[in-house]
């Protein structure tokens, strides 16, 4: 897949940018936390120098806010780097990774970056069944995890979560949507020598523009990771703003509470509109509108029509042609893409 196929407006100019409301890559609708923005202001001038390599102040703060050891955080240039780390440290070309589907493409990219052999395993009814992942993993070295998953938007149980790692494979648990959701197992990392748990600032950090994510686990996983990271691959700029941050609580406060209360509001309005509407603890929903007799195209193609961008999910493996996925925008935003779906019917009969 390439790069502006997934991120429609990254290569768009600013001017078509601002006509667009974008809900198909689950950044924050708010945008970035404005003490975030202040640091890249404050520390532009130093962009002469190099970046500190081991960002011991951002690890710190990580630390803090994570509750685990700074020694048990690997910094990447967004948690895609850190995907594309691990494959390099827990695995040899030509193993095989379990990837569930439909689920965040990065975990295919990078174990075909890395010459791994993804071996896909449906959800069925896009519902988590570990007994069905269980079978599967007895000849691969890693399994790749979204919890809560893209895009669907639930997760494993804790229960099966445990049953994989108890396999001793290697288990790479994604968090990007985690402070949506509430819950994690970063807090498992010294009971299981084999789990990676991923976490990002791109979601609702609101800094995905910087390319930040980071890593956890325990020290001998964390060091093997070290051992194959660029050292300079997390910014200046990056770093500051993450530090920033992750001082503002309050903006993730407040962005959790929209988020979650928007969510709610659009799902109702979605189901009033007849689509399917799956449960979500991320900032997004997956929905279809097959009741309403349309696929994901129909829908996608009349939005983007009146500015607005979601995701279709016809390209995701194991989602199929009938789904999308909606990032929750603000109050404003919702509204307006409610606003065109209540068209919808009308202009397409
Ligand atoms: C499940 C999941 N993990 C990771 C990422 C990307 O994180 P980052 O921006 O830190 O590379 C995304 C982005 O959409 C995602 O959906």
């Amino acid at each position: 897949m390439e790069a502006g196929a997934a991120y429609p407006l990254a290569t768009s100019s600013e001017k078509e940018e601002k006509d667009f409301i974008k809900l198909c890559s689950n950044e924050n609708s708010r945008g970035p936390s404005p003490k975030a923005v202040e640091a890249v202001r404050k520390e532009a001038d130093e962009i002469g120098q190099y970046p500190e390599s081991s960002s011991s102040e951002l690890k710190e703060a990580i630390s803090e806010y994570m509750g685990v050891e700074p020694f048990q955080i690997c910094v990447g240039n967004g948690s895609d780097e850190v995907m594309d780390l691990a494959c390099k440290a827990f695995t040899d070309p030509g193993d095989k990774v379990l990837v569930p589907i439909p689920t965040f493409s990065q975990y295919e990219l990078a174990s075909r970056v890395n010459a791994l052999v993804p071996k896909f395993v449906e959800l069925k009814d896009f519902k988590w069944n570990s007994k069905d992942l269980l079978e599967e993993i007895s000849d691969v070295k890693a399994v790749f995890i979204g919890r809560p998953n893209n895009p669907t938007g639930n997760s494993i149980d804790e229960k099966g979560l445990k049953k994989l790692l108890e396999t001793g494979k290697m288990i790479i648990v994604d968090e990007a949507y985690g402070e949506f959701a509430n819950y994690s197992v970063a807090d498992w990392i010294e009971d299981y020598d084999n789990l990676l748990v991923l976490r990002t600032f791109s979601k609702i950090f609101g800094i995905a523009g910087l390319r930040i994510g980071y890593g956890m686990g325990n020290r001998e996983l964390i060091e093997a990771l070290q051992r194959v990271r660029p050292p300079f691959s997390v910014n200046r700029l990056a770093q500051k703003a993450a530090i920033s941050a992750l001082k503002d609580m309050d903006f993730v406060e407040e962005s959790r509470k929209m988020i979650v209360e928007e969510k709610e509001k659009l799902r109702q309005e979605l189901e009033e509109l007849n689509f399917e509407v799956l449960p979500s603890d991320a900032n997004f929903l997956m929905a279809t509108p097959s009741p309403l007799g349309m696929d994901a195209a129909d829908v996608c193609d009349y939005l983007s029509q009146k500015g607005i961008l979601i995701r279709n999910l016809s390209g995701f493996k194991g989602a199929g042609p009938e789904w999308i996925r909606i990032t929750i925008g603000t109050p404003e935003q919702n509204k307006r893409l409610i606003g065109a779906l209540k068209k919808l019917g009308g202009e397409k009969e």
